[in-house]
């Protein structure tokens, strides 16, 4: 990996300047605001818009820059580290050397350039994974859980961020759609039906379950279909959905692989409430012990074999597994509190899991930034 030293590939000023930046306050957008504002991609709208990111990215992009040269443990000078640091220096210096925009034709300019940032940005999660798990190989059993407690901090930090960046450029980006797909506002859905999207997002588990297991539990869902959500992002429940319905396939695979009883199947409720919509999913795979639960959150933990390996090809390699990362919990949290939403798990060890996905329905909570 050629990551490069600090300053042997970027200029003092360069550094200066981020340091500027980072210290600037970020500017947080509702779900709300993004759709009304879009539901009107006007030129000048698409302008304003350019022009907010123009000074807001590299605010945003600063912040992780600098964060990443001061983690505890080594973890900064961890190559995989240095190389997603680049790519945060390499997208600060991109936007901040992009001029004024003042018409219609810099802000395409300035889309396109965008565009490729979040295109360079596309394999950070699995990168600082493996950043991570190099600094779990050195540490050993020297560490217990809790000493990387700042770790995990910085890292929900960090992919917070990261999913604010990823909205705020794939929204603007999306909405110069000439043709945009019925009801869609960017990537704002107005008329999503959750128990939709849970179905695709369950067959999505599904097929990856029977793929590697040769076959799956049934998974039933309850709850209206007509019921739809006045504003959510469909490519976040989607996610979110089956990450949990990965989880309990996975547990009521291993459970009941081996017995002569049929595997019971796993169910999801959708309810829609005034403030929130909640979506459970109920499995009987056996559940989590106590003692494992204050860890599942974490980045570190999992108790699949990790399928990560330093010499895989994070580009290109088909890196969808059943589980082994130990990231899909605490980033689908992430993603349910970006909205104003929640994820919780509960669990009867000797029996099953229930994971409670509630999600915001009026859209108005501001971006949490850090
Ligand atoms: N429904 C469930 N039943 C039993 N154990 C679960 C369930 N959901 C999560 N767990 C436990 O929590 C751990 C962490 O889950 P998480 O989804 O974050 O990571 P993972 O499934 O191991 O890997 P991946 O990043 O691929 O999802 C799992 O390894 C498993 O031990
Ligand atoms: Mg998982």
């Amino acid at each position: 990996m050629a990551a490069k030293k600090l300053c042997e590939a970027y200029s003092k000023s360069l550094i200066d300047e981020v340091h500027r930046w980072g210290c600037l306050k970020q500017t947080g957008v509702s779900l709300k605001y993004m759709m009304e504002f879009g539901s009107r991609p006007s030129e000048r709208n698409l302008l304003i818009s350019a022009q907010f990111l123009h000074k807001e990215l590299p605010i945003r992009i600063a912040r992780r820059a600098i964060e990443l040269e001061n983690l505890p443990y080594g973890l900064s000078e961890k190559p995989a580290v240095l190389k997603v640091r680049d790519w945060y220096l390499d997208s600060f210096r991109d936007v901040r050397a992009f001029p004024e925009i003042k018409d219609t034709v810099d802000e395409r300019d300035f889309t396109q350039m965008i565009k490729a940032v979040k295109v360079r940005h596309n394999n950070v999660v699995p990168m600082m994974a493996l950043g991570v798990q190099q600094l779990k190989k050195d540490m050993k059993q020297k560490v217990v859980c809790e000493d990387l407690d700042e770790i995990h901090q910085f890292l929900d930090r960090f992919y917070m961020s990261r999913i604010g960046i990823r909205m705020l450029i794939g929204q603007h980006v999306e909405l110069h759609n000439p043709n945009p797909p019925p009801h869609c506002v960017g990537y704002i859905h107005t008329r999503m039906s959750p128990v939709e999207v849970a179905r695709n997002a369950s067959e999505d588990a599904r097929a990856i379950c029977l793929r590697e297991y040769g076959s799956a539990p049934d998974i039933n869902i309850y709850g209206d279909p007509s019921f739809t959500f006045p504003r959510y992002v469909p490519t976040h429940l989607h996610l979110m959905v089956f990450e949990l319905v990965k989880n309990s396939l996975r547990a009521v695979q291993e459970r009941f692989m081996d017995s002569d009883k049929v595997s019971p199947p796993v169910r999801i409720i959708v309810a829609d409430g005034i403030e929130d919509v909640t979506i459970k999913v109920s499995d009987e795979g056996g559940g989590i012990p106590r003692s494992g639960l204050p860890k599942i959150f974490t980045y570190l933990y999992s108790t699949a074999k990790n399928p990560l390996d330093e010499n895989s090809d994070l580009g290109t390699a088909d890196n969808v597994t059943m589980a082994g990362y130990g990231y899909g919990l605490p980033i689908s949290r992430l993603y349910a509190q970006y909205f104003g939403g929640d994820l919780q798990i509960i669990s009867m060890e000797g029996y099953g899991t229930d994971a409670y996905l509630h999600l915001s329905r009026l859209g108005d909570s501001q971006e949490p930034l850090s």
